[in-house]
């Protein structure tokens, strides 16, 4: 398929127009200026050359309105670039709130997906078109980077912590993915291709395999296999806080401190809790730390989540597996 090297990556989408209008307008504008000072240079001394041997430079005034001008003009140029490039910025790294959640999980040298229903793939992930997908990413080994060019989408994938990139597809096909961070001898392997398809297909794809348990109820499961249940009750705060709702709240610490809990924070939670004491309690949750895989860990913390949006609404379209166990034993 792939004959000649285009000059541009095609734009496969929603985000790639705007990244490459901002990309080719600040380009114009540097060609633009570079062309201007070079050959402001090369005609200055040219037509200011020296003609005689005894002739000195003079001092130069420039005019006031002249220094204004150049520069309050640049000075609105770099504004507006600015202001252009965070907006962009801003919307590549802020996934929208519908965005369905995918985890990626890389290693040397392969990427391991998991869909929301609970499908794994290597290499190569399937996703419906005109959807927002949000990817959080993790790494068992060393950094790597994710980027499909077509999506103009790139971000480093870190062991110990997560990251995430988003994009909504806009054309059915397939699209390379690289690694973009040099990882070891197969580096230049690392890469996979993510198929877009027209959402019925995608539906179909989904139906016409066993997809497993869904991340959240691979996560619940391992709750209860974990014996995380026996202390994180919801009918009792007394030893462990109960973890409904909590996702995206601030949670406060011993020491008095703050802190929004996200994915990093349960992260740590479970492998290495007594990090950060939830205020009241006293350090009895022992570590999972070796006992969890990276792929187990990403179960436990959409499980969690799940938790977290139990009355409102549930996460994108992932079906709800049966209601999570420990809401049978509310009240
Ligand atoms: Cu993974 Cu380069």
């Amino acid at each position: 398929m792939r004959k000649n090297v285009p000059l541009f990556p095609e734009q496969a989408s929603t985000l790639a127009g705007e990244v490459d209008a901002l990309y080719l307008t600040f380009l114009g504008i540097s060609v633009f200026f570079g062309l201007l000072v070079a050959g402001l240079v090369i005609f200055f001394a040219i037509r200011f050359r020296r003609r005689s041997p005894d002739e000195i430079g003079r001092p130069e005034k420039a005019g006031i309105l002249l220094e204004i001008i150049w520069s309050v003009i640049p000075l609105a140029i770099l504004l507006i670039m600015f202001a252009w490039g965070a907006k962009v910025y801003v919307e590549a790294f802020r996934p929208p709130g519908n965005a369905v959640e995918y985890f990626v999980t890389a290693k040397q040298w392969m990427w391991k997906f998991q869909h929301p229903q609970g499908n794994r793939e290597i290499n190569v992930l399937h996703v419906p078109l005109g959807q927002p997908i949000r990817l959080t990413m993790t790494s068992e080994d060393v950094i790597h980077s994710f980027f499909v060019p077509a999506f103009r989408v790139k971000a480093d994938v870190l062991p110990g912590r997560y990251t995430t990139v988003w994009f909504e597809a806009s054309k059915v096909g397939t699209f390379h993915l690289f690694c973009a961070e040099y990882c070891g001898a197969e580096h230049s392997v690392m890469g996979g291709d993510i198929v877009v398809m027209n959402p019925a297909d995608y539906e179909l794809w989904l139906a016409g395999r066993d997809s497993g348990p869904s991340v959240v109820a691979s996560g619940e499961e391992l709750f209860r296999v974990k014996a995380c249940n026996t202390c994180h009750r919801p009918d009792s705060a007394t030893l462990a806080p109960i973890l409904h709702g909590i996702f995206g709240e601030e949670a406060e610490f011993q020491d008095g401190s703050t802190q929004i809990v996200d994915e990093n924070y349960i992260r740590e939670s479970i492998l290495n809790p007594t990090a950060k004491l939830v205020k009241g309690y006293k350090p009895l949750m022992p570590t999972y730390k070796g006992q969890l895989t990276e792929e187990e860990v990403l179960q436990l913390i959409g499980y969690i989540k799940s938790l977290a949006s139990d009355a409102t609404e549930s996460q994108g379209t992932v079906p709800a597996s049966g209601s999570p166990a420990l809401d049978s034993d509310e009240g």
